[in-house]
């Protein structure tokens, strides 16, 4: 067995867009083909309740993920893949870390911070609309990756500080209880793209700018159209460095198209023909999957199936680590 383990989770909020797709499944599924390392992928389905308290779209978002993952090829022989909440043993295990936690780690978080700056820049009172969920959630995601001791977490850079509050928190279980985690690493890459969203503004669902993965052909070609470009006309030389349509065809092209687009800037192609070209890079790319998502889609009890292999796998682990943890805390049959 490898000793390189690498774990993330994917929070079940929306619909997944193509930005979603360049910057973290792509790479994900890429990376769990390395033999030389274990991966755990899961649908943080717990973290997504603490913004999303509308209960058929976490519902939904957990079903089109979970599709997506498995229709763009993540094999579930070699990556094990779950969702947060078939574990039972991590909202077990975040009560113990809560209670190895200082509070005064968790009021430096950023994501807490800034909902506290938030309300005082609104004059609100500071507590407003923040929920515990929200403050717990560095402990909860520390669980996640302490429960499976894993070595290595791939993670956006605004994850970074969750990493070392994880670290943080490890080390103090350990130095009190004897040691029982692995201290994680974040593996934060910055060659990964963050795809431009329509008004070029990164891809966000927060900025309505996005272009979802699983559109229709139409559908999908209609959105392209509408990515913002300046207002030079056919024939003028065009400056791809600047152009949000050149960035998200790159994302996708091979160093040859690439460079053959360049070239087709600087002779003038139209803004309508660039996007064309992108519609048939990003179509040629996703129709197969698209196809495999449309038949999982419909068939939802193939994927709860799925989830719940992963679960059991994941729970290999799990169950026996927890049982040493509740007997090095104390919690232990009388007799
Ligand atoms: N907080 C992560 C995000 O917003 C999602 C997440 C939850 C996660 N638990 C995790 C990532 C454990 C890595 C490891 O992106």
């Amino acid at each position: 067995m490898s000793n390189r383990r690498s774990l993330t989770g994917i929070t079940t909020s929306g619909t997944p867009h193509l930005g979603n797709y360049v910057g973290a499944i792509k790479p994900a599924i890429t990376a769990s083909r390395d033999a030389a390392t274990e991966s755990y992928y899961f649908l943080a389905d717990y973290h997504a309740l603490v913004k999303c308290g509308e209960a058929a779209r976490l519902h939904q978002s957990t079903l089109e993920i979970a599709a997506s993952w498995l229709a763009l090829g993540l094999d579930t022989e070699t990556a094990v893949f779950y969702r947060q909440s078939d574990i039972p043993e991590i909202p077990e295990l975040t009560w113990l870390l809560t209670c190895m936690t200082a509070k005064g780690l968790m009021n430096r978080s950023h994501a807490y911070k800034a909902a506290v700056q938030a309300n005082d820049e609104a004059g609100e009172d500071p507590d407003f609309g923040i929920n515990m969920g929200l403050f717990n959630y560095p402990v909860l995601m520390s669980a996640d990756i302490l429960m499976f001791n894993a070595t290595h977490v791939p993670v956006g850079r605004d994850q970074a500080q969750h990493l070392e509050m994880t670290r943080d928190i490890a080390q103090r279980f350990n130095h009190h209880y004897g040691e029982h985690f692995v201290l994680p690493e974040a593996v934060i890459d910055d060659q990964v793209a963050t795809l431009p969203g329509l008004d070029g503004r990164k891809m966000s669902k927060s900025y309505d700018n996005t272009i979802p993965l699983w559109l229709p052909e139409k559908k999908l070609r209609k959105q392209i159209m509408r990515i913002v470009t300046n207002s030079q006309e056919p024939g003028e030389p065009k400056d791809p460095d600047s152009a949000n349509v050149f960035s998200i065809y790159a994302a996708f092209a091979s160093e040859q198209q690439r460079l053959a687009m360049r070239q087709a800037f600087a002779d003038g192609i139209a803004w309508g023909e660039v996007k064309q070209q992108l519609f048939e890079l990003i179509n040629s790319e996703l129709a197969e999957p698209r196809q495999r998502y449309q038949d999982l889609i419909a068939n939802p009890a193939t994927i709860e199936a799925e989830l719940l292999a992963g679960a059991e796998k994941a729970r290999e682990y799990s169950i026996p680590l927890i049982r040493r943890l509740r007997d090095a805390v104390g919690i232990r049959p009388l007799a």
